[in-house]
């Protein structure tokens, strides 16, 4: 088993890279192979929305963003590995920046659903070999987190986990377990944390034993929180007791009884949420009947809409026009 450490963000050997790395030790005790990447030091540019890697994939051709940078270097050690341990530092609430651009430009182009549709389509035309998607786009991988926040309050590192989550989901990763390692600014640093750093290589032990395993068969390793699918805490709400898990979108009953909180959801709902297959089929099939009403209405209208958008493409000469 191949097992990726990431320091997504990180500085050169402060705490996410030693969380993660005591993490890489622990599994390379329990067999496997690890290497360890520092992205820091790397240019991961944002996504321009472009679609051009979906509409590669979605057309025969292989999945593909064009625009050439470490991203790349990334992708590729994402797919030969079976497991991948991700450290990020808390930065404004969320995930580093790097993090959530890589995860722009990796999540749609290889959501697992359309993945799979598009394959199917190719086996049917009789493609073979090269002609399919590339095989590790659709292997079992297994996936940790480990969220590092300065802050000693867990409510200035809310979306920590919470935006590193999207990272495994649209692969269908197992998410074997994480860490809400807020707090550190007081603790200086992780190795003054005995119970962090177990906790830390625990992980990588987990995700080690993890690997082979159907999702089902494995155990969640951290907080349990408030999601009973993702574990998450951060909750989407809407002003009645019926909510959604926001990492996850699992819709929830909320219960408040004596000042404790407590969630409860149906079985058949699981079909919505983002880290189930079947959730990710939903969005998938979402976005076929969105191409079925958009492109219709696109070209019945190609005339009026250049017509109504000449106003904003010459905005600079418009604007001088409003008094
Ligand atoms: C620009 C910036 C923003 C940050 N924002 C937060 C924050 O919102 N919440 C928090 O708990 N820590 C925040 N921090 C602190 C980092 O999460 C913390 O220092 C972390 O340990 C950095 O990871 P590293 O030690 O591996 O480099 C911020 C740090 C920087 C540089």
């Amino acid at each position: 088993m191949k097992v990726l450490g990431i320091n997504f963000g990180g500085r050169p050997m402060e705490r996410c890279e030693i969380m993660v790395k005591e993490a890489l030790f622990a599994a390379k005790e329990a067999g496997a192979e690890v290497e360890f990447v520092r992205t820091v030091g790397m240019n991961i540019g944002h996504c321009r929305g472009c679609g051009v890697c979906t509409d590669k994939r979605d057309s025969g051709s292989n999945v593909h963003c064009i625009f050439e940078d470490d991203y790349q270097k990334i992708e590729e050690k994402i797919l030969d590995a079976d497991g991948v341990i991700v450290a990020s530092p808390v930065f404004s609430i969320g995930t580093s920046g790097q993090m959530k651009n890589y995860i722009d430009r990796f999540g749609a182009a290889h959501d697992l659903a359309a993945c799979e549709m598009e394959n199917k389509k190719r086996i049917e035309a009789g493609k073979t070999g090269d002609e399919l998607l590339d095989p590790r786009y659709f292997k079992k991988r297994y996936v940790a987190y480990i969220s590092v926040g300065g802050a000693s309050t867990p409510h200035w590192a809310s979306l920590g986990l919470p935006t590193m989550t999207e990272f495994g989901t649209s692969m269908y990763a197992k998410v074997v377990g994480q860490i809400n390692g807020y707090g550190q600014g007081m603790k200086v640093s992780p190795l003054f944390d005995d119970e962090l750093m177990a906790e830390c290589a625990n992980l990588g032990k987990k995700v080690v034993e993890s690997y082979g395993k159907d999702y089902e068969d494995v155990k969640w390793n951290g907080e349990e929180g408030s999601c009973p699918l993702c574990h998450g805490n951060v909750i989407l709400m809407n002003g009645t007791d019926k909510v959604n898990c926001a990492s996850c979108g699992l819709p929830l009953t909320m219960h408040v009884e004596g000042g404790k909180v407590t969630y409860t959801h149906d079985k058949a709902d699981e079909k919505y949420s983002r880290v189930t297959k079947e959730g990710l089929y939903d969005h998938y099939w979402e976005i076929e009947g969105m191409k079925e009403v958009a492109i219709p209405k696109v070209i019945a209208n190609k005339d009026w809409l250049e017509e109504h958008k000449a106003k904003y493409k010459n905005f600079d000469e418009e604007i001088k026009k409003v008094k």
